[in-house]
């Protein structure tokens, strides 16, 4: 079994489609090792964006994160990393695939509805950003 971390961004959950979200991720298989809904400060939405420090879009993208509450996911399932990341489809709303996650629910590139982690190392990191050793009964 392999694990990733995902999050529904601030835009999904203020329009009420979490539990939608949540229901497609479960329907496609994934189990859900630890959920909770929390709001993020810049500084903690900077930290978790690190990597895109350097991006234009850094700013904008930290100021979104930190608007409002997100709800954050530790998940387990076979090829996980890359299953999720086919569920949630591109980027880019306007590129996503029919069916995915971000074509029936994000609105533009910036507020595109969902986190998904890119590798595997990164889904660790991301999961114990948000999630305690105990918390997943490691
Ligand atoms: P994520 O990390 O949120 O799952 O998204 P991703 O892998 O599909 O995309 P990534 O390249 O990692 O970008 C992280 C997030 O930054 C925002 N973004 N804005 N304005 C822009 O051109 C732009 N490009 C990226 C998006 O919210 C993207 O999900
Ligand atoms: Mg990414």
């Amino acid at each position: 079994m392999e694990r990733t971390f995902a999050m529904i961004k601030p835009d999904a959950v203020g329009k009420n489609v979490a539990g939608e979200i949540i229901a497609m991720i479960q329907k496609a298989g994934f189990n859900v090792l630890g959920m909770k809904q929390t709001t993020m400060s810049k500084k903690q939405a900077e930290a978790f964006y690190e990597v895109h420090a350097e991006r234009p879009f850094y700013g904008e993208l930290t100021e979104f994160m930190s608007s409002g509450p997100v709800v954050a996911l530790a998940l387990e399932k076979d090829n996980a990393v890359v299953d999720y990341r086919k569920l949630i489809g591109a980027t880019n709303p306007a590129e996503a695939e029919e069916g995915t996650v971000r074509k029936l629910y994000a609105s533009s590139i910036g507020e595109n509805a969902v986190h998904g982690s890119d590798s595997v190392e990164n889904g660790q990191i991301e999961i114990s950003f948000f999630f305690s050793r105990w918390e997943l009964e490691l």
